[in-house]
């Protein structure tokens, strides 16, 4: 069984009146599946151990009678008063040893003993409760884990925890002192029990110390969602267990925590999210953090909350302009979305999110939101149900990394470098240019795809170096740019050879010295057009390779920035520096020969395929404000029966080719 829509719904903000009249309406609207009950502990178990599922029991029952299934949330976001009243240490610590309070979500420790117990406790009831349930169909374990964790938690218990974990990766306290560099500063152990979490220090922090946290905090949030996905499992089986992914939040690796996952999903507000920071609209963001999760599981994923209304809220973000809300969730579907459940079914009269819009605004009236995604229901649920399963053609691929990422958040170098922002400057030139692309990890089979663009390589390993050489002699053409080979795994500089560090012959090159580019803007020149780079230029000196762009500033104008060599039977590029988006353009070009683009296509409309049994699906999606004409061969059949030389703002075309 397969669903294509739903709502997330939160009937314990609602009077039981209003429960049979939403569930009526969602079936009108097209809604077969709910997500419910993420975050009402206090209901479920208003004091310890006294559990009061009859309320759920009734809305599941409404929501049935309608022909709608849900799934549930553990509730271990919002942990009750009663138990932090009891225990207030489950309260999560920031690294200047500051709790926490209650009052928000997200005050719990995942480490903590206790709220464990709490946990097992709890989530084994619920999932006793609903196992012989069939309407019941599948969990979300917590929500959105990681979100709200940024500076969370250094408390006792977590560092603890932290020092089992260190105990069991170095064995040793030399070899760990060895492989933090602990000569530096006087920082030397003599056991693992005076190891603490990197709290707040005067100065910098030991950066193969943060390192290993963040690869610990990772591994504990990881086993925290492991906890209770085998307790689900167990207490019922033959349900599925998926989570909702936030796109590039980096608190865990999502490549790790699919391996527990059937399917993965992704809260998707491409209006953005208003409560901490102003992110704008971009078509070329949203694509590829669409992109990300669909490489997370390699195959179609659902969205488990989907922008329906304006968002915010302190601070609210504009008002989708008409059109943009189907566009939106269209765009999910172009990148592999099979379901959409949209965020949320009314908006809520109380609380934080008052103003974070759903479908139905706060007086329960159908309006402009409602139409629209109705509209966008109607008409793509049919094609929806036609495509499930299918996949973009494999072609180019970027390397992603959650450790590199999490080295460069640790020394970024220049204050403005961001891992993602800077894998952006590829993906979005290949975005423009309408190449498919997937998200890879280290240890994915690369072979599939003609390009692989692996930014920042900073921490360098002999297996990688290894894998990218036999990607290339294979045939492959790889994108590597500056600081790449720095470091080894441990977060120290690499000594023994030449950077690139173990790279280097296959990329022809050696970066001799660099120069960050604090308070300048570089140039590059390429064939006698000059263009913007950004925050870095390594100076270069080619062995084999064959220069392709230079310098046009600075003391090494004329020298290289942008090289390639053949190595084997395929080309290792190097990009010394931060390609503007034009430079970009042109480097994507010159890497991609050969690739067909998807379309032609006017700036602002997105192009991309996917494809099942022999048959293609051409999405063609307008994110700008006016018209745009739109030009395809003839053997794509629009899927709505109408032929059409333009696309109306906000709006979006699908056609099929056998
Ligand atoms: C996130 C969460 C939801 C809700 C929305 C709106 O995506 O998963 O619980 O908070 O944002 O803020
Ligand atoms: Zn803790």
């Amino acid at each position: 069984m397969h669903y294509l829509f739903g709502v997330d719904y939160y009937p314990e903000h609602w009077p039981k009146e209003r429960w049979a009249t939403d569930a009526k309406m969602m079936r009108e609207m097209g809604v077969t599946i709910v997500r419910m009950a993420e975050f009402s502990w206090s209901k479920w178990e208003p004091r310890e151990g006294e559990f009061h599922f009859e309320d759920l029991d009734e809305v599941i029952e409404i929501l049935e009678r309608e022909g709608i299934d849900c799934i549930l949330g553990t509730p271990t976001a919002a942990p009750p008063k009663w138990m932090i009243d009891r225990n207030p240490e489950i309260q999560p610590m920031d690294a200047e040893g500051r709790r926490y309070f209650f009052g928000g979500r997200h005050h719990d420790c995942q480490s903590n003993p206790v709220y464990r117990e709490h946990i097992r406790r709890f989530v084994t009831a619920f999932a006793r409760h609903y196992a012989q349930n069939p309407h019941v169909v599948g969990w979300q374990v917590d929500n959105e884990l990681g979100n709200s964790h940024g500076n969370l938690c250094y408390c006792p218990s977590c560092e603890k925890r932290f020092r089992q974990w260190l105990k069991q990766k170095y064995q040793t306290i030399e070899w760990l002192n060895q492989c933090w560099g602990t000569a530096f500063w006087s920082q030397g152990y003599t056991s693992f029990d005076q190891i603490t979490a990197p709290k707040m220090t005067t100065s910098g922090h030991n950066p193969s110390q943060q390192l290993d946290w963040k690869r610990f905090c990772s591994d504990l949030v990881l086993e925290f969602h492991q906890f209770q996905a085998d307790i689900l499992r167990q207490a019922a089986p033959g349900k599925f267990i998926t989570h909702n992914l936030m796109g590039f939040s980096d608190k865990l690796d999502y490549h790790r925590l699919g391996e527990q996952l059937d399917f993965a999903s992704h809260d998707q507000y491409p209006g953005g999210h208003f409560h901490a920071r102003h992110d704008v609209y971009r078509a070329d963001f949203h694509a590829a953090e669409l992109d990300l999760v669909r490489s997370v599981k390699k195959k179609p994923f659902w969205i488990m909350e989907q922008q329906s209304g304006i968002t915010g809220w302190e601070i609210l973000g504009r008002t989708p302009r008409p059109g943009q809300l189907g566009l939106w969730a269209m765009q999910c579907v172009a990148h592999g979305a099979d379901t959409i459940l949209f965020f949320r079914w009314r908006s809520c009269l109380m609380g934080t999110e008052q103003y974070w819009h759903g479908i139905l605004p706060h007086n329960g009236e159908p309006g402009r939101y409602y139409r629209e995604i109705k509209a966008f229901m109607d008409q793509a649920g049919p094609w929806m149900e036609e495509m499930q399963g299918a996949m973009p053609p494999k072609e180019a691929a970027i390397l992603f990394s959650y450790e590199q990422d999490y080295a460069f958040a640790i020394q970024p170098h220049h204050p403005d470098l961001r891992y993602t922002q800077h894998l952006m400057t590829y993906y979005g030139a290949l975005h423009r240019k309408h190449i498919p692309t997937d998200f890879v990890r280290e240890n994915d089979d690369w072979s599939g795809y003609k390009v692989l663009i692996a930014p920042l390589q900073f921490l360098m390993t002999p297996e990688l170096s290894a894998k990218l050489h036999a990607y290339v002699a294979g045939g492959g053409r790889l994108v590597l740019d500056f600081r790449c080979g720095v470091k080894d795994a441990h977060n120290l500089a690499i000594s023994t050879d030449t950077l690139p560090c173990l790279v280097h012959d296959l990329c022809g090159i050696r970066v001799t010295e660099y120069d960050c580019l604090r308070d300048a803007v570089g140039e590059v020149v390429w064939n006698g057009e000059a263009y913007e780079s950004y925050l870095w230029n390594d100076i270069i000196e080619l062995d084999t390779a064959t220069m392709l762009a230079a310098y046009g500033k600075e003391f090494y104008q004329g020298s290289p920035a942008i090289t390639y060599n053949a190595y084997g039977q395929g080309k290792t590029y190097y990009v010394g520096t931060q390609m503007s988006p034009a430079l970009a353009d042109r480097m994507i070009e010159e890497v991609t020969a050969g690739i067909a683009p998807l379309a032609d296509t006017p700036w602002g409309v997105e192009v991309t395929q996917r494809e099942k049994n022999g048959k293609r699906y051409l999405f063609v999606l307008n994110h700008t404000g006016t018209e745009q004409p739109i030009s395809l061969p003839a053997s794509w059949q629009p899927m709505d029966g109408k032929d059409v030389s333009a696309l109306p703002p906000y709006a979006a075309k699908v056609y099929r080719r056998a």
